[in-house]
């Protein structure tokens, strides 16, 4: 039986977790808490120790809901595959709790997460539900009594994170799989699934791979789209909306085994960009890997293998940086992350930028990237170098075909053959001795230049008054004055502003 699998860690869990659980709430079978009542709240006891703490577990014991500590100090919700550990869902707010700190999760017709200091984390917006439970498909949802719809209020395979799983429907409507390090996302268009770079928080997602329905066809407008699901024989279905007419079948290494039964399947956006299945035997150590969308053996084949502004050397998948400077080494070859493009300006201007030109190199998915045809070398450059949205142009000699990158440049890859060119553009780094300073420094310069500027308004002032008394003073003494021929004193000081000094 499954809920044999880890009984002693759960038990633990178990335990703490109806600690820290309003009792009535709940409604618990046997020792696992199966199902979250309207008036329940779990509290999250701050630096916990394990990194998981359940509040509610599908039937059969293999999944369970509940706080999950996110690299070394953030805080989620999760619903997590037990026997792996593995987060098969997340919530994903756009601000992570800090684990360290209390946090409340409370269902009240929608489920919410708050944090003591920040106050609501995340929440299932516009739903009305009486219960959570957990389906032993690992599906989180919401229900209402009196609901025979069959369609739940809120369910997490809506809102999927970066894993698919057995029947989930993926749809062009679903939010896209993001990449945990959210560099990456897996779409669905109406007749093809797509790989894309995700830059500038996701305004600009350039495709790097794409798979079209063998069977659909887009130039038929009245065909409906196709949408994905995952299916526990091995293999990805693309099905027409609204039924269930197969149309393309993504087979995996485990397809012909008829492992049916016996394994627990996931589809996950990796962070490495490349878009995974995984299967899961009862008793296994570790995921074991049946299906990959960029099948390549070479890594010089994923779209980011050297980072930044590194070329990737296929073979020994080697890496340098393009630009050959001794002090930078892969992958590393660029300071930090592009969150805007070179222009500036009404858009059309460009902030500085560095050039680097190589030889000897290509784009991994060009297939992806619409090229320029029958131009020169030059033109190709010149075409990159005064558009502030292009960062780099590939060139290929040999066909004429120009690629412009109008999104950060990533990794290139090796070719030898000497018609290949690249030119691309390095943004300057602000490097004025301001930007060196340190916040000692800094803070001392602003605290002297407002003294400066209260001293030079203080000053402006006392010489204000100065110069009033003694305008008054000598018009006073005018009147006395004003008698003819003495109209060149009179001019002569009103012309002055000697008196300011
Ligand atoms: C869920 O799994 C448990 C244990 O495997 C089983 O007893 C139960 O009937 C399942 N529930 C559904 C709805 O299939
Ligand atoms: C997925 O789509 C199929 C066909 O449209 C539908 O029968 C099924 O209920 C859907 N599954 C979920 C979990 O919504
Ligand atoms: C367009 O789609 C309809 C309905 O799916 C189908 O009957 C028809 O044969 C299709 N036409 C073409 C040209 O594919
Ligand atoms: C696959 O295995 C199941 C039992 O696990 C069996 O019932 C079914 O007939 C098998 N199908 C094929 C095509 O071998
Ligand atoms: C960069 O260095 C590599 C190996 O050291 C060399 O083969 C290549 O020609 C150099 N490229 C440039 C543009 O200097
Ligand atoms: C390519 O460009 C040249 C000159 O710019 C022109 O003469 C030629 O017709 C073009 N060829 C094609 C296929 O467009
Ligand atoms: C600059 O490049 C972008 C993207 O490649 C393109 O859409 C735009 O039209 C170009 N602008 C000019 C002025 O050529």
């Amino acid at each position: 039986m499954r809920r044999v699998v880890g009984v002693p860690a759960i038990a633990a869990v178990v335990v703490t977790a109806v600690l820290y659980v309003a009792s009535a709430a709940l409604v618990v079978v046997g020792e696992l808490t199966t199902q979250l009542q309207n008036g329940l709240t779990a509290t999250h006891a701050a630096s916990a120790t394990s990194a998981f703490e359940p509040v509610l577990y599908a039937p059969n014991g293999v999944f369970a809901f509940g706080f999950l500590r996110v690299g070394d100090a953030s805080l989620d919700l999760a619903v997590v595959h037990l026997p792996s550990s593995f987060p098969l869902w997340r919530a994903t707010p756009a601000r992570l709790g800090d684990w360290s700190r209390p946090a409340t999760l409370t269902f009240d017709t929608t489920l919410v997460l708050t944090d003591e200091d920040s106050g609501v984390l995340w929440q299932t917006l516009n739903t009305v539900g009486d219960v959570v439970v957990l389906l032993n498909s690992s599906n989180l949802i919401l229900r209402r009594y009196d609901d025979d719809s069959n369609v739940p209020p809120w369910q997490s395979f809506e809102h999927p994170s970066d894993t698919l799983v057995v029947d989930q429907n993926f749809t062009g409507s679903s939010p896209p799989l993001i990449s945990n390090n959210r560099r990456f996302a897996f779409r669905l268009g109406k007749t093809f699934m797509a790989l894309h770079m995700e830059f500038y928080g996701g305004k600009t997602t350039p495709m790097y791979w794409h798979h079209t329905a063998l069977e659909a066809h887009p130039e038929n407008a009245t065909e409906p789209p196709v949408y994905g699901r995952l299916d526990v024989r091995g293999f990805f279905g693309l099905y027409l909306a609204g039924g269930e007419q197969k149309v393309d079948t993504l087979s995996f290494d485990t397809f012909l085994q008829n492992l049916t039964g016996e394994v627990f399947r996931r589809m996950t956006m990796d962070d490495d960009g490349n878009l995974r299945a995984y299967y899961w035997t009862d008793g296994a150590k570790d995921w074991i890997s049946d299906y990959r969308a960029i099948a390549g053996d070479d890594r010089c084949e994923l779209p980011t293998s050297c980072g930044a502004y590194g070329l990737c050397v296929p073979g020994g998948a080697q890496c340098q940086c393009l630009d050959n400077a001794t002090s930078v080494t892969p992958p590393t070859c660029h300071a930090g992350e592009e969150t805007t493009d070179l222009c500036s300006g009404d858009g059309t201007q460009q902030v500085e930028f560095d050039v680097v030109r190589r030889t000897r190199v290509s784009v991994a998915y060009k297939d992806e990237l619409s090229p320029e045809t029958n131009k020169t070398e030059a033109e190709c450059e010149a075409a990159c170098a005064g558009n502030c949205s292009c960062w780099g142009a590939v060139y290929n000699g040999a066909s004429g075909y120009c690629y412009l990158i109008d999104f950060p440049v990533e990794t290139m890859v090796y070719e030898a053959d000497d018609r290949k060119v690249g030119y691309f553009k390095v943004r300057k780094l602000p490097s004025s001795k301001r930007s060196r300073m340190s916040p000692g420094v800094a803070a001392t310069t602003a605290v002297l230049s407002l003294v400066l500027v209260v001293l030079v308004a203080a000053g402006a002032w006392f010489g204000y008054r100065l110069w009033e008394r003694r305008w008054r003073g000598r018009a006073g003494t005018m009147e006395q004055e004003l008698v003819p021929g003495r109209y060149k004193d009179l001019k002569s000081m009103g012309s002055s502003n000697d008196s300011f000094k």
